[in-house]
């Protein structure tokens, strides 16, 4: 039986969870011992996600991240994925059952307020190899790979993230998009901007295309990564989509708990003719979903903004 105290408790915990745009786009219902999580499309980003990938993929990070919250408070939780079949906006289904909690998930709780995705460069530091297996440990035990990219890997793969941020910055619709998601702090979601420069950064993005410069600065953050691993699933349907969100939320955890953190390059996948060089790049039929670049960040970053829980939870019990 789930009261009301600790359900708020565990929506506010789910939606530490990153997402793509930081949209959000995420709803969820519960009654007294059940909680469903729903895909909100009016969150949607149809322009850099045309097929909602990237939505379910973060989606299926505030699952992982309910999950976590769900364990360190002692619930056992059984959970349903698509049960009403791929083409539904519903999700999962979350039942607390009576049985053994899951103790590694339990112990990720901590770092779920303390992960961030950190878009500077990270401290000159390597990642040693017992570091790196715990993260990709985490991926694993939910289903999906991370491929970490050699030196020469790293290097063509970081030509690929330039080609499309150009190609997404000459694209007059998606510099669109993103500026309508540029928002000032209060607002609860988007991407940050301070309240009085965001009517004018948002004009910039709207009106300039700045793709040579961000895949300059991009182009060497990728090379320079201290690691840069490419997440991977076999399929890639809504199920495969789900499993990569609650691997990245996972992963992350794990990586938070190592003291490392994170930030997507994802431009070679959100491109889709550039998204075959990746796979030819790193020698796979698998499916990329995410390429990330990891390290010990040089600063404390705040918090991103999130909605409060009752714009994003419906009770019926
Ligand atoms: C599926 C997915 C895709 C993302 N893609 C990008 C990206 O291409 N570039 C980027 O800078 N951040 C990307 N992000 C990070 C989000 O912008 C970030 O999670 C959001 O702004 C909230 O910030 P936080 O992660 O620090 O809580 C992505 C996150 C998710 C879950």
């Amino acid at each position: 039986m789930l009261s009301t105290e600790t359900l708020y408790a565990l929506i506010e915990q789910a939606t530490t969870a990153p997402s793509s745009h930081n949209t959000q786009p995420w709803r969820f219902r519960a009654d007294a011992d059940a909680i469903d999580l729903w895909a909100d499309r009016t969150r949607a980003l149809p322009v850099n996600d045309p097929h909602d990938r990237e939505l379910t993929i973060s989606c299926g990070a505030a699952l992982m991240a309910l999950r976590v919250a769900a364990a360190a408070r002692g619930l056992a939780i059984e959970t349903l994925i698509l049960p009403a079949g791929p083409a539904s906006d519903w999700l999962a289904h979350m039942e607390v059952i009576d049985g053994p909690v899951d103790a590694e998930l339990a112990a990720l709780a901590a770092w779920l307020v303390q992960r961030r995705t950190c878009r500077k460069a990270f401290a000159d530091r390597p990642v040693a190899t017992e570091v790196r297996q715990a993260v990709e440990q985490a991926t694993l035990s939910e289903g999906a790979t991370f491929i970490t990219l050699d030196h020469e890997q790293k290097t063509r793969a970081a030509e690929l993230v330039a080609a499309g941020d150009r190609q997404q910055w000459d694209d007059p619709r998606w510099r669109r998009e993103l500026a309508m998601w540029m928002h000032p702090r209060r607002q609860g979601d988007g991407l940050t901007i301070p309240g009085l420069a965001a009517p004018l950064a948002q004009a910039v993005v709207r009106t300039f295309d700045l793709g040579n410069g961000v895949a300059a600065k991009d182009q060497q953050l990728a090379s320079g990564s201290p690691w840069l691993a490419l997440l991977l699933t076999d399929a890639d349907d809504v199920l495969a989509w789900l499993t990569t969100g609650q691997a990245l939320q996972r992963a992350l955890l794990a990586g938070c708990r190592q003291g490392l953190q994170a930030s997507y390059l994802n431009q070679p996948i959100q491109v889709e003719t550039l998204r075959p060089q990746l796979q030819a790049l790193v020698g796979t039929a698998a499916s990329p979903q995410l390429l990330l670049r990891w390290g010990y960040p040089t600063d404390v970053l705040p918090a991103t903004p999130r909605r409060p829980v009752d714009a994003v939870l419906e009770c019926s019990a």
